[in-house]
C-alpha cells in the first residue's frame, strides 16, 4: 500500500512517500481503508524524536493518529463493526499509522460516523476534540455557571474547548492571537490577545484554567484560580505528571495532567455534536494524499487557524 513514512527521527524532510506491506488485523482489530486524516502536534513531536521512552525506535514509522474511512477487514474478537462500516477514530498517537492507504487498529479506538458527517470533518475531531472534552469535563470538572480561562484558545484544541465550555454553560475567557475572531464566533465571552494590551483584566478569578499555550503553568496560574479551582496541563512531562498528583494531596487548588484517552463513547459524543452543527472543527485546509509533506509543512510553519486534513 501507499504510505508516507520516515526511517529516522527529524524534521519534515525525513517524511517520504513509500510502499509498505498491507496491514493484517490482529485480535480485536479492524483494518480501515483511510479516506481522511488530520494532523496533530503530537505527530510532529513523535517524528522529531523528542518524546523519549514514550516512542520506540522501530522504523519505518507512519505518522498520524486521527482518521476516518471504511472498514475492509475485521479481526478475531473485534466487536461492533462489519466490512463496509463508515468509521472514524484515532490510532495510538505514539505509534501513528494514519498516513497510509490502510491501517489496522483496535476496534475500541473507532466509532461509527453518524449520517450527515463527512469523513474529512470526522477525521478532524478525535485527538483535539478528546483533549478538549476530557480537559474540561474529567479534569476541570467544569459546570454550568462557572468560569474558564482557555490560555491558547486559538489552536485546534482550544477552539474545541471554547465550544464545549460554552455548551456546558460556562463563562469563557479566550487567550490567543490571530484566531480570536474565530474564538469569539464559536462562543468565547471575552477574548484577550497575548501580543498586546494589558493582558487579562485585573481581579478575574477562574474555576478552571486550561494551559493549552504551555505558557501559563501552575506556578503562574494558581493565583488566578478560585479556592477550589483546577488548572489543566495538556503536555505534562512524566515528572510533572507524578509531581502534580502528589502535590494535589496537600492543596485545594488542583494541578491536573492530561493524557487524552481514545474512547468510543467520547468519540460518539463529539461526532453527534458535529453532525448537528453544534461543534465545528473549523477546517483550515484540505490536501490530497500525495501532498502530505506540504500539509505537515503548513502546520509546522504555524499561524493556521483550525485543523489541516489530508484526504484519500
Ligand atoms: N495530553 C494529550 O493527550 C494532548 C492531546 C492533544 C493536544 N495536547 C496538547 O494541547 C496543547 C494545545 O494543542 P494545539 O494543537 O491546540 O496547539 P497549538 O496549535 O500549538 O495552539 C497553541 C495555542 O497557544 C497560543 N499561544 C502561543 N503562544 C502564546 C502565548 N505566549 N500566550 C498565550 N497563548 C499563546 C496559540 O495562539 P496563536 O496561534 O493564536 O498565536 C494557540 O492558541 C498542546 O500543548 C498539545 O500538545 C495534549
Amino acid at each position: 500500500m501507499k504510505a508516507f513514512s520516515y526511517d529516522r527521527f527529524g524534521g519534515g524532510d525525513v517524511l517520504h512517500a513509500s510502499e509498505l506491506p498491507d496491514p493484517v488485523p490482529g485480535k480485536g482489530e479492524v483494518v480501515v481503508a483511510v479516506q481522511a486524516r488530520s494532523i496533530n502536534l503530537i505527530d510532529i513531536r513523535v517524528r522529531s524524536g523528542t518524546m523519549g521512552l514514550l516512542v520506540n525506535k522501530r522504523f519505518p514509522k507512519v505518522p498520524g493518529a486521527d482518521l476516518a474511512g471504511e472498514v475492509i477487514a475485521v479481526g478475531p474478537g473485534a466487536e461492533g463493526f462489519k466490512v463496509g462500516d463508515r468509521v472514524f477514530g484515532a490510532a495510538d498517537p505514539f505509534k501513528g499509522g494514519a498516513f497510509a492507504e490502510r491501517i489496522a487498529l483496535s476496534a475500541l479506538n473507532l466509532c461509527p460516523i453518524p449520517d450527515g458527517l463527512a469523513p474529512d470533518v470526522a477525521a478532524a475531531l478525535p485527538i483535539a476534540g478528546l483533549a478538549a472534552l476530557q480537559s474540561l469535563r474529567d479534569l476541570g470538572l467544569l459546570k454550568a455557571g462557572q468560569s474558564v480561562l482557555i490560555h491558547g484558545a486559538t489552536g485546534p484544541v482550544g477552539l474545541f474547548a471554547v465550544q464545549l465550555a460554552k455548551r456546558t454553560g460556562a463563562e469563557v475567557t479566550a487567550v490567543g492571537s490571530s484566531g480570536l475572531d474565530t474564538a469569539r464566533r464559536l462562543g468565547a465571552d471575552r477574548v484577550v490577545d497575548y501580543r498586546n494590551g494589558p493582558g487579562l483584566p485585573k481581579g478575574l478569578r477562574f474555576d478552571v484554567i486550561l494551559n493549552f499555550s504551555g505558557k501559563f503553568p501552575f506556578a503562574l496560574g494558581r493565583a488566578l484560580l478560585k479556592p477550589d479551582g483546577r488548572l489543566v496541563e495538556p503536555s505534562p512531562t512524566i515528572p510533572l505528571f507524578i509531581g502534580s498528583k502528589l502535590g494535589n494531596l496537600f492543596r485545594r487548588k488542583k494541578h491536573m495532567a492530561l493524557a487524552a484517552a481514545v474512547r468510543r463513547a467520547d468519540l460518539k459524543l463529539l461526532a453527534d455534536l458535529a453532525a448537528t452543527g453544534a461543534l465545528e472543527p473549523d477546517l483550515a485546509a484540505s490536501f490530497p494524499f500525495d501532498a502530505t509533506r506540504e500539509a505537515y509543512a503548513m502546520v509546522e510553519r504555524g499561524g493556521v487557524i483550525g485543523k489541516v486534513v489530508v484526504t484519500s
